[in-house]
């Protein structure tokens, strides 16, 4: 069972990524437990105060340490992470290799940033793994963390099942995919390539390999040059 925290600043955001379809069923079945926190119980005062101006000026507020080393520490005693990660868009890129990783852990607990980031000594101390899922900023890291848990989750043994085999995603052989058809062989004029309905496995093969190096090739050649 991996079991994934989330510390969230807008927990809400939360609410319907993980209640349907594949996620559900991991954790119907007792194969994942995801369990999302509200970071603003552990805020500040009477306002529960998360956030503060930086040192050196600038626009834009930081997360105080206090609240997300209270956090982190009272949620850490039950759980026991084997990491904690950070949400940021100058993290590691997010990657299959790394759903791969984080699929075999027990315990990760996942920080959602907001505003201009966190204090750097709670990523300096407390952070064991900064994650970004692409060059683009997010107005904070819930969705992102929505994305990891869903990558992670579906790698988990029991919640695929033969026709949805991860084993011939995209990027699990560092291609894209090949294209795909269903039925009808014909519609609206438009007709699915013969090969495929040729009962020839493999032509059909060497045909579905051409065309994922053709669409690598052409969409992502930075994967063939890896
Ligand atoms: Cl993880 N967080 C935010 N706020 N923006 C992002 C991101 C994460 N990854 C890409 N952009």
């Amino acid at each position: 069972m991996l079991s994934i925290d989330i510390l969230a600043v807008i927990p809400a955001l939360l609410d319907g990524p993980f209640a349907h379809s594949m996620l559900k069923r991991a954790q119907d079945r007792g194969l994942l437990r995801v369990r999302i926190f509200d970071l603003r119980e552990w805020g500040l005062g009477k306002h529960k105060q998360l956030d503060d101006y930086q040192y050196g000026g600038g626009a834009g507020l930081v997360m105080m340490p206090e609240p997300l080393h209270q956090a982190i520490a009272e949620l850490d005693r039950e759980a026991k992470y084997d990491e904690v990660i950070f949400m940021t868009p100058d993290g590691t890129p997010f990657d299959q290799a790394a759903a791969n990783q984080l699929s075999l852990r027990q315990n990760i607990l996942l920080i959602c940033g907001h505003y201009k980031g966190i204090d750097q000594r709670i990523r300096d101390h407390l952070i064991t793994r900064e994650i970004s899922i692409g060059d683009y900023v997010l107005s904070g890291g819930e969705l992102a963390a929505a994305v990891v848990v869903d990558a992670v989750g579906r790698l988990l043994p029991g919640v695929l099942n033969d026709e949805t085999s991860a084993l011939e995603d995209s990027f699990q052989n560092e291609l894209l995919s090949h294209p795909v058809y269903t039925r009808p062989a014909e519609y609206n004029g438009w007709h699915v390539p013969d090969v495929l309905l040729s009962g020839h496995e493999k032509k059909i093969s060497d045909w579905r390999e051409e065309k994922a190096l053709q669409r690598t090739r052409e969409i992502r050649p930075d994967l063939l040059d890896e």
